[in-house]
């Protein structure tokens, strides 16, 4: 069945596949648009239930749920990238699904997303795929000092990855990992951490945000500062290569790219790290520092509509609040000139994202 693109009017509903707190705040930007989200999740408490009109709780390889889900609504999203292919596949006849496919397929396991972007011709830390103990000793031997092992798949927040220190054993990294699929990847010796927010519209038309400075503890973002303090041709260039992945898959929606900054007289200055098909956490800045957020624009692209400006009004610094930090939330919203985020989770799990603050400095 095709899909005539015509943009989806408010009142309409975009279904959204997972309800985190991703989810959430495209549901409250679809909100400001007077558009009604959908939300499917395989939990029963998801955040993004609160703010939804309408939800499914149903394991995402429910082929029916899916099809029941992706015919109520006018477009089909995603707010994380281990949705399952065959969930998007299973909605595609019924629902147009942004981003497409392609960018949730090759995105699920880092070899193909890394070989999605050195195909581009663009920068990434040497890589070796790793299938067992053997494979992973000879790589070891190209990689450079200090590399990181990695799950192919499923991996987030520093999750499913461990560094092979000088000297240690390799098979007992890759034990570590449960003996899955891996990758090795040698150790980028970065000034700074950045990523680009970037959105492409149904039309083609492509904006993005000002480039953030990232920092991370135990593999978590920490904060993101924006000024990044990179030099301007660096962002500009930062920029393109975003805008040259989105091109090449067809691309939908929001897209978060996140980035090594070697140094202003590195002669590789900005390797790619890794690809999100998804709004990304170094964009939640965007919903008080900029006219138009990451949320709404994602929402605005994948209804089809013109996106919104993109331009930054204040200087700021968004901080995450992990675990037990979620408490200190009465002292915060107190702050002058912070703007406060929770996501309505229950369990402050230690490194949970429970929330974020905004601080402007405008
Ligand atoms: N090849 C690398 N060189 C240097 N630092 C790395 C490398 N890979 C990961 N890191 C560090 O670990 C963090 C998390 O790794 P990443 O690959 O982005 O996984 P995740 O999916 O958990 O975000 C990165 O933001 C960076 O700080
Ligand atoms: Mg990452």
């Amino acid at each position: 069945m095709s899909h005539e693109p015509k943009p989806l009017p408010p009142g309409a509903t975009i279904g959204i596949l997972g309800g985190g707190q991703l989810g959430r705040m495209l549901a409250l930007a679809a909100a400001r648009l007077g558009l009604k989200c959908h939300i499917y999740s395989d939990v029963a408490d998801a955040p993004a239930f609160d703010c939804a009109a309408a939800r499914t709780v149903a394991p995402y390889t429910d082929a029916a749920a899916i099809v029941r889900f992706a015919a109520s609504v006018g477009a089909v999203t995603y707010e994380f990238e281990n949705v399952p292919v065959a969930a998007a596949d299973a909605a595609a006849p019924h629902a147009p699904v942004y981003p497409p496919r392609e960018a949730l397929a090759r995105t699920q396991d880092r070899v193909i997303e890394k070989q999605l972007v050195a195909g581009l011709g663009l920068p990434v830390a040497p890589f070796e795929a790793i299938d067992g103990v053997a494979g992973l000793r000879d790589a070891l031997k190209k990689v450079g000092p200090r590399p990181f092992l990695k799950t192919r798949r499923f991996g987030y927040d520093g999750k499913g990855q461990v560094v092979i220190e000088e000297g240690s054993d390799p098979a007992v990294a890759l034990a570590a990992l449960g003996g899955v699929p891996a990758i090795l990847e040698g150790r980028v010796a970065f000034a700074r951490e950045v990523s680009v927010i970037g959105v492409r519209g149904r039309d083609g038309e492509v904006r993005h945000y000002d480039t953030p400075h990232n920092t991370h503890e135990d593999g978590i973002l920490r904060r993101s500062v924006i000024p990044s303090g990179l030099p301007e041709r660096h962002q500009q260039r930062a920029r393109e290569m975003a805008t040259e992945i989105m091109v090449a898959l067809g691309y939908v929606g929001v897209i978060g790219v996140e980035m090594f900054w070697l140094g202003e007289d590195a002669s590789e200055p900005l390797v790619i790290n890794e690809i999100a098909p998804r709004v990304h956490n170094s964009g939640h800045w965007t919903i008080d520092a900029c006219g138009v957020s990451q949320f709404e624009n994602h929402i605005r692209a994948v209804a089809g509509w013109p996106l919104g400006s993109t331009v930054r009004h204040s200087d700021c610094e968004m901080e995450n609040l992990l675990g037990e930090e979620t408490h200190g939330w009465a002292s915060l919203a107190a702050e002058r000139g912070t703007c406060i985020h929770l996501y309505g989770k229950s369990d402050a799990r230690p490194g949970r994202k429970m929330g974020h603050v905004t601080r402007l400095r405008p």
